[in-house]
């Protein structure tokens, strides 16, 4: 792998309109203390020393908005692309992937809507692929007890087990992956999905997954949490004030 090669680009999903954060702007131009939450999460990214790339997947009908939007913040000098998104996470991510050059051999996944996430994580999982993992997720324990169920909203929900809460993880991103591995399982999804094939995956190294690549998980942070439902901005303000108080962030 020469210099370039070793130098990750990222791709951030951020298309999505936030519907469990109720009405307002897109979910990732609403605003942490006062900066749009893919600012934070672009920051994020090119803190890291390991990304020199980031590719923003817009919201369709707002790309020269989020183009304004970070022009007008520093981002440490990286270069900062923005694309058109798509209908689902998946084709947002795709299009971002085509938008990264040829010989960029290790790509990262960031949601625009885990603005917080510290740079030890980032670091950490480009490190991993860097040291041969095919796609790495960053994931913490989980807290709550699991139930499967019978899905019956409105109604009291069969349960039909408890998976062993010690073998589970709740995943976070960036998620990294070998470049030609991601590329790879999009094209696959794309071309089942034309047949009529499975529903979209709600993150990329489900893909790889489902075409029976090898993934691996690394410690995540509580901080990388993603910004859902309202509940979630206040945690992530209260974060962000922690920060700037210890800090100087
Ligand atoms: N995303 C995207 N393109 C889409 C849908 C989602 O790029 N068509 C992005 C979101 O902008 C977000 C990330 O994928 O950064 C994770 O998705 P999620 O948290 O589900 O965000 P939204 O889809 O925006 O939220 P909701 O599902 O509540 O509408
Ligand atoms: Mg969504």
């Amino acid at each position: 792998m020469n210099a370039t090669a070793a130098v990750a680009a990222a791709v951030v999903p951020a298309a999505g309109r936030g519907e469990r954060l109720g009405p307002g702007a897109p979910k990732a131009l609403r605003e942490l203390g006062g900066v749009p939450l893919l600012v934070h999460a672009v920051r994020a990214l090119a803190r890291s020393r390991a990304v020199g790339l980031v590719v923003v997947a817009a919201p369709a009908d707002g790309v020269a908005e989020v183009v304004g939007l970070l022009d007008s913040h520093g981002l440490d000098g990286k270069d900062v692309r923005v694309v058109a998104g798509g209908a689902t996470r998946q084709e947002s991510v795709r299009l971002g992937l085509a938008a990264i050059p040829a010989e960029v051999e290790i790509v990262l996944v960031h949601d625009a809507a885990r603005p917080l996430v510290p740079v030890e994580v980032v670091d950490a999982v480009a490190a991993a692929v860097r040291a041969g993992a095919e796609a790495v997720v960053p994931a913490v324990p989980l807290a709550d007890t699991v139930k499967r169920v019978e899905p019956n909203p409105g109604a009291p929900e069969p349960v039909l087990d408890t998976p062993d809460r010690a073998t589970l993880r709740a995943v976070q991103t960036p998620q990294g992956f070998r470049r030609a591995t991601l590329a790879e399982v999009h094209a696959k999804a794309l071309t089942e999905e034309a047949g009529g094939g499975l529903p979209p995956v709600t993150d990329d190294a489900g893909l790889v997954e489902r075409f029976g690549g090898r993934v691996v998980v690394v410690p995540g942070h509580e901080e990388a949490f993603k910004v859902t439902r309202p509940l979630d901005l206040v945690l992530a303000e209260a974060v962000l004030a922690r920060r700037r108080a210890t800090d100087a962030y």
